[in-house]
């Protein structure tokens, strides 16, 4: 027989992993396509809402392709000059610290085949206080804006 102040302990643990689990995800660019060229990513990224702490990740054939964080004209032009990062891995896994714009083009000219991908992230909602509030979050990840009182 499990006591009550370890069911206690137990439901905790659970709320914070939950938690936890809602603010770190990895987006996944192009999800199963991956990082390609000819695909409309700006479909992905509608499809997807972004927090700070989470993760972008690029896959991709290392031998073809490439990633550059640029600024808007980059992301506009296909250019990586001044290009603010870039990532040749094949498996990149890149924070998104900021709650600000983010621009990724592909180099190479890859840019030019539809390799390129903005996606906006916001700030964090406040942090759960409840077990209620931690349930809405989690059941609201890809549905409309959380609204706060
Ligand atoms: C990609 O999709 C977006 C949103 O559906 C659309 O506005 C845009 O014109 C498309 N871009 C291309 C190059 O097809
Ligand atoms: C949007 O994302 C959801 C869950 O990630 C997925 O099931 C759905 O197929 C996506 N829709 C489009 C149009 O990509
Ligand atoms: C970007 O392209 C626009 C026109 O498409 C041009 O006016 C502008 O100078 C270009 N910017 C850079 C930094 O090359
Ligand atoms: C982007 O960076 C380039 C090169 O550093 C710079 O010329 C350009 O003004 C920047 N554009 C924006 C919108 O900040
Ligand atoms: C890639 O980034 C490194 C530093 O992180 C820099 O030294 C290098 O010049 C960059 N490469 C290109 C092609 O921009």
């Amino acid at each position: 027989m499990v006591s009550s102040s370890a069911q206690l302990i137990f439901f905790c643990f659970f709320i914070l992993f939950s938690a936890v689990a809602t603010t770190a995800t990895d987006h996944i660019v192009g999800a199963n396509k991956g990082w390609n060229p000819g695909i409309n990513y700006t479909h992905w990224a509608n499809n997807h809402t972004f927090y700070v702490g989470d993760f972008i990740s690029f896959r991709y054939q290392k031998t073809q392709y490439s990633v550059f964080e640029v600024n808007q004209t980059g992301y506009e032009n296909c250019t990586t000059d001044g290009a603010v990062g870039n990532w040749t891995s094949g498996k990149d896994f890149i924070p998104l610290n900021k709650a600000k714009r983010y621009y990724f083009i592909g180099g190479n000219g890859q840019c030019f085949n539809g390799m390129k991908v903005t996606v906006l992230v916001h700030h964090l909602p406040p942090p759960p206080t409840s077990a209620t509030v931690a349930a809405n979050v989690k059941a609201s990840d890809s549905a409309a804006p959380l609204v706060f009182p």
